[in-house]
């Protein structure tokens, strides 16, 4: 699918409205082509209180969709897979989470098995992205 910004804040807010926990979600794809705006609209589908910003300092930023704990892990700044075995995602599991988890594969085989894991690519047109789900 080629998507415009509010095309695919639409498509993730209907993913999220339709999401039940436990869920495990990776995002991958380059820098910029809306991950976290993805992740944003996946919350605001769930109702998740706080906003989902892109976390700077820390990997994992916890959120509340009434009863259901909601995690946003980016693992972009790991320098190895092994790094992601402090993240916590065993303790994700066992809260029965949704787990969104930006750059899955670079936390390797510590990442939880995804239950959808959607691709993001830029396209010739600036203002649209390709999103493609992995089967
Ligand atoms: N069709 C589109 N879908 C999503 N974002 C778009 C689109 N067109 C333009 N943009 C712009 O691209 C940027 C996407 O940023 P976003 O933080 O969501 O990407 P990201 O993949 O999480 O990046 P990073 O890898 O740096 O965390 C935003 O500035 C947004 O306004
Ligand atoms: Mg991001």
């Amino acid at each position: 699918m080629r998507l415009s910004a509010s095309e695919l804040s639409r498509f993730g807010e209907e993913i999220g409205a339709r999401l039940t926990a436990p869920a495990v979600i990776g995002l991958s794809g380059e820098l910029g082509t809306g991950k976290t705006t993805l992740v944003q609209a996946i919350c605001r589908g769930l109702g998740a209180r706080s906003r989902a910003t892109s976390p700077t300092y820390a990997l994992v930023h916890h959120y509340a969709a009434g009863a259901t704990p909601v995690y946003h892990v980016d693992c972009y700044r790991l320098r190895q897979p092994d790094e992601a075995r402090d993240l916590g995602f065993d303790d994700m599991i066992r809260d029965r989470a949704v787990i969104l988890i930006e750059w899955p594969e670079r936390a390797g085989s510590w990442a939880p098995a995804l239950d959808r894991h959607f691709q993001l690519s830029y396209d010739a047109d600036p203002a649209r992205r390709v999103l493609e789900e992995a089967a």
